[in-house]
């Protein structure tokens, strides 16, 4: 799981986003493991958690790393889970890690803004400086590693669930799909 927020967050608004996202995020895990017949290692990656945040996931068996480890435990055979992560981050673990499943921001639409909207804007948007991280790291950069991620994957929006969870609100999945 990358970019959680924090669990101990004084606002409780976040606090219980973060805790909804890991709630999905172990069900997710659950119905892998069942249909799977494996078990799965967890981690988690968040640059502001807090010792009580980590000792929370330690009692889940979930390893946390540090920026930029997360990227290389990211592989074809990764379920990875990125709530509403700056996008440039996101794109970097697609592109890097190329996960079969991911639950995360909209990937069609960022695209789509990218190739309408936000061209004159792209270069002062804030996020992580990745610019040796995804080729030179410029538009045409991030619309490819869009691009290519999106090829042979299935899209589907997460349902909103009864109890109507705001922090899970427009989550889409990602399902790598085997060519015919
Ligand atoms: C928009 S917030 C989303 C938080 C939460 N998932 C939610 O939906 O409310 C983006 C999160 O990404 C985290 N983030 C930023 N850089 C990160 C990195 N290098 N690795 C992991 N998380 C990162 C931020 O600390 C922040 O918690």
């Amino acid at each position: 799981m990358v970019g959680s927020g924090c669990f101990a967050e004084e606002s409780v608004a976040r606090s219980r986003a973060a805790m909804w996202q890991f709630v999905m995020f172990v069900e997710v895990v659950g119905l892998l493991e069942s249909a799977s017949g494996r078990h799965i290692q967890l981690y988690a990656q968040e640059p502001d958690y807090f010792p009580l945040d980590e000792e929370f996931l330690a009692s889940f068996d979930v390893i946390v790393l540090k920026h930029p480890a997360a990227v290389d435990v990211v592989s074809s055979v990764t379920f990875l889970f990125c709530p509403f992560v700056p996008w440039k981050l996101m794109l970097l673990f697609l592109e890097r890690g190329d996960p079969s499943l991911y639950i995360g921001t909209n990937v069609s639409e960022l695209l789509e803004t990218m190739e309408h909207v936000w061209r004159a804007e792209a270069a002062e948007t804030s996020g992580v400086a990745l610019t040796d991280e995804i080729g030179t790291g410029s538009l045409d950069d991030y619309r490819s590693a869009a691009r290519r991620f999106l090829t042979g994957r299935k899209e589907y929006s997460v349902p909103r669930s009864d109890l109507n969870v705001p922090a899970l609100h427009g989550l889409k999945l990602y399902w790598a799909c085997k060519p015919d």
